[in-house]
């Protein structure tokens, strides 16, 4: 049976209610270890494949995830269709937390983490077209899906990847705002980018954790990002059932 699409777990995502695991499958790829075994399983009668980015117990920070080995494992498995859970920090007035959305555009200020396939051993230099980062034909399904399920998302949204792990300065974020970025995460660079190496179609769900540095209260907790995200990503599973619906 193909696997119909992979879902990358992020942070308050390590597990999808309602998926039947099949079985656990450790990958070893060129690029070294994933962030753990992919779990095969079905959800409502369609074979799917997760990863958690961050690990099943949720000890891999941003900037340690090894993205390469996460993506090349599920290209390896035949997976062509990536779905990938990401936890942000809202910056306009329309990414409020708990709310989901569907970003389509993305700005990358993370430096040092490897970033591409086409390293070494080519025979020719590759540059891939990068001009609309997320792949149309998951954005669509996510964004039907939420409409099948009655979910309220943004369907449209430019993600400021940052190096983390600590979260922004409130200078920080009003520069990402005049740069036009609308939300702030720690993964969705290089994952989008290595995804499109491989020819992977990868769009993402973001779930607003709370509001980015300077936006609301004079200090962000993880109290209260755990909190939003517990909601948030009841939504998120919510709409990953729907997309087979
Ligand atoms: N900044 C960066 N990444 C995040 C945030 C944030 O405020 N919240 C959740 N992930």
């Amino acid at each position: 049976m193909t696997i119909e699409f992979a879902v990358i777990g992020g942070t308050g995502l390590t597990a999808i209610e309602g998926l039947e695991v099949i079985h656990r499958e450790v990958v070893h790829t060129p690029y070294g270890e994933p962030s753990g075994p992919v779990t095969h399983g079905m959800i409502e009668g369609k074979r799917i494949a997760f990863l958690a980015r961050h690990g099943y117990t949720h000890n891999i920070p941003p900037h340690k995830v090894n993205y390469r080995a996460n993506l090349w494992a599920l290209k390896s498995l035949g997976v062509e269709k990536v779905v990938a859970m990401a936890a942000v920090g809202g910056i306009t007035p329309e990414m409020k937390p708990t709310r989901l959305v569907i970003p389509d555009q993305i700005i990358d200020y993370t430096y040092g983490r490897a970033h591409t396939f086409f390293e070494e051993g080519l025979t020719d230099v590759t540059h891939i077209d990068f001009s609309w980062p997320y792949c149309p034909e998951v954005r669509n399904a996510l964004l039907a899906a939420a409409e099948c399920a009655k979910l309220d998302v943004v369907p449209h949204g430019t993600y400021a990847a940052t190096q983390g792990p600590r979260l922004e300065t409130a200078a920080e974020i009003a520069r990402l705002e005049r740069d036009g970025c609308d939300l702030v995460g720690m993964t969705a660079m290089p994952e989008a980018s290595l995804a499109r190496e491989l020819g992977l179609c990868y769009a993402s769900c973001a779930v607003v954790a709370n509001w980015a540095a300077g936006k609301d209260t004079d200090e962000i907790t993880m109290a209260e990002i755990e909190q939003n995200l517990l909601l948030g990503m009841a939504s998120a599973r919510a709409l990953l059932r729907a997309l087979v619906c």
